[in-house]
């Protein structure tokens, strides 16, 4: 009777799992990133691998039960004789052979293969980059550049939908890894050394990225965005950020301006357009360039979305958000602060 009760409740903790798993709501970017929600041509090819090796392993699992319990039900019936005697019977003694080293060689090899084939197809792209971009990793965010559009941002890579964009990558410290579920694999950035992936993303959207390589303290806290969008909004971000900032004209963001030089957020923070020939960053660790701050969609290496109020809370008590990173907390008088800030939002 309890037998029966076991047999029963399995069966219904299996179709619970099942559709359970069948309801998942739809992965919505940039909140749930999933490789298995490919969006660009290197996420699909390694979904497509995933797959593979899913149902490989899937199909070897089903093999191994389903051999076990025909054992187990021939020796149920009670033939003695069932259980190969390997001193006297060839066959008996071929099994470990096939089942053993034959058989998972043949089923390394495909998936080793595979993994080449998938490797190589990310890697060779067919066409030349529409774009190039250098990425590089620093404690905790990534500084972005647009070498020749001449353009440096923070935690934010934006491309045009449809084609391939070359990525170059570059540590400034340690090893990091640039990982975005949906769009590709991940690829390490090495202190001294050059790496690149091509992107290419299929579907206008914003998708999160991750460092993917533990690198302190803040490891989990370095996110990026990755913007794709048509050609027309890409080239028009281009030109917008293109641009330096000029000085701001009300009375309010001009003292914030003057907060920012005097309180020493210059000595790490760029603003293209600032007079600040008289810096010398040589010395320092920098942080993000802040020239267009304020049309990011994130801050803190995507750890606190942009506006006002965060940007306060990280000024001041940075080291509470992000205990480790290389930002300060900043002691300013509420006037000065409501000054930078206003200052911060005209930087777009
Ligand atoms: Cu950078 Cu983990």
């Amino acid at each position: 009777m309890v037998k029966k009760h076991l047999y029963w409740y399995s069966i219904l903790l299996l179709i619970l799992l099942f559709t359970n798993a069948c309801a998942a709501a739809p992965i919505s970017p940039p909140y749930q990133p999933s490789a298995l929600n490919p969006q660009g041509a290197g996420a699909a090819r390694i979904a497509e691998l995933w797959w593979v090796m899913l149902a490989l392993g899937t199909a070897i699992f089903i093999l191994v039960v389903g051999l076990l319990f025909a054992a187990l039900l021939r020796r149920r019936r009670g033939t003695s004789d069932t259980i190969p005697d390997s001193s006297s019977n060839d066959t008996g003694r071929e099994w470990p052979i096939w089942g053993g080293i034959v058989l998972p060689l043949i089923i390394i090899g495909i998936v080793f293969g595979y993994s080449i084939y998938t490797l190589a197809a990310i890697e060779n792209p067919q066409e030349p980059p529409a774009v190039k971009i250098n990425v590089v990793g620093r404690r905790w965010w990534w500084e972005v550049k647009y070498p020749e559009q001449g353009i440096t941002t923070a935690n934010e890579i934006h491309i045009p939908v449809g084609v391939p964009v070359q990525v170059q990558l570059q540590s400034a410290d340690v090893i990091h890894s640039l990982w975005i579920p949906e769009l590709h694999g991940k690829m390490d950035l090495i202190p001294t050394r050059i790496n690149n992936i091509t992107l290419r993303a299929d579907k206008v959207g914003v998708y999160r990225g991750e460092c993917a390589e533990f690198c302190g303290l803040q490891h989990a806290h370095m996110g990026f965005m990755v913007v794709v969008e048509s050609k027309e909004d890409f080239d028009q971000w281009l030109s917008i950020q293109g641009q330096p900032v000029a000085t701001p004209t009300d009375e309010t963001a001009l003292h914030g301006q003057q907060v920012f030089m005097s309180e020493g957020c210059v000595f790490c923070h760029t603003v293209r357009g600032l007079d600040d020939k008289e810096i010398d960053r040589s010395s320092v660790d920098l942080g993000p360039d802040l020239t267009h701050l304020n049309s990011r969609l994130t801050i803190a290496g995507a750890s606190l979305t942009q506006n006002r109020g965060n940007l306060a809370g990280w000024i001041v008590d940075a080291q509470h958000v992000k205990p480790g990173s290389l930002m300060p907390n900043m002691y300013l008088n509420s006037e000065d602060l409501q000054n930078l800030l206003v200052y911060l939002e005209t930087l777009r």
